[in-house]
């Protein structure tokens, strides 16, 4: 089976206007969106999501930032998807992610206690499987 990998413009993306300019890459590249969906946030999916960031400094200011706005959420296909994606997203931080990747071209710093980074990638299968349960359930 074709791979598979979550994603997610965050509500900062979602605010910006850069949905277009976010899928338009995806697809540029080459990866086939199977899935695609505007909805806000819970604190419930959020809680899922991000289980493993919790108890860290970041954590509330990661959900609040998460409950901000809606945020729009992609299953998409292809072969390496999830390595292919984290790739053209860039490192997680946007002051330093390199040009040419979403973070890089798209993000900065806004000198806040959480990294509004534009978008978030599965990163492994398991991740992908489980991530595609909590947006697309
Ligand atoms: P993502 O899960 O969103 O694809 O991003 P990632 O793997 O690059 O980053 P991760 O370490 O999983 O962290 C999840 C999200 O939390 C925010 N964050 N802010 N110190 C900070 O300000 C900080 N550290 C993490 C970012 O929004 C990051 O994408
Ligand atoms: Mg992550």
């Amino acid at each position: 089976m074709t791979e598979r990998t979550l994603i997610l413009v965050k509500p900062d993306g979602v605010q910006r206007g850069l949905t277009g300019e976010i899928l338009r890459r995806v697809e540029a590249k080459g990866y086939r969106i199977a899935a695609l969906q505007q909805l806000d946030a819970s604190t419930e999916k959020l809680a899922k999501h991000y289980a493993e960031h919790e108890g860290k400094s970041f954590y509330q200011p990661l959900v609040d930032f998460m409950l901000s706005g809606p945020v729009v959420a992609a299953v998409l296909e292809g072969d390496r998807v999830i390595e292919g994606f984290r790739s053209l997203a860039g490192s997680t931080e946007p002051t330093t992610a390199a040009p040419g990747t979403i973070r890089g071209d798209l993000g900065r710093d806004w000198g806040e206690k959480v990294q509004k980074n534009l978008v978030h990638g599965s990163d492994s299968v398991e991740s992908a499987e489980r991530e595609i349960d909590i947006w697309f359930s």
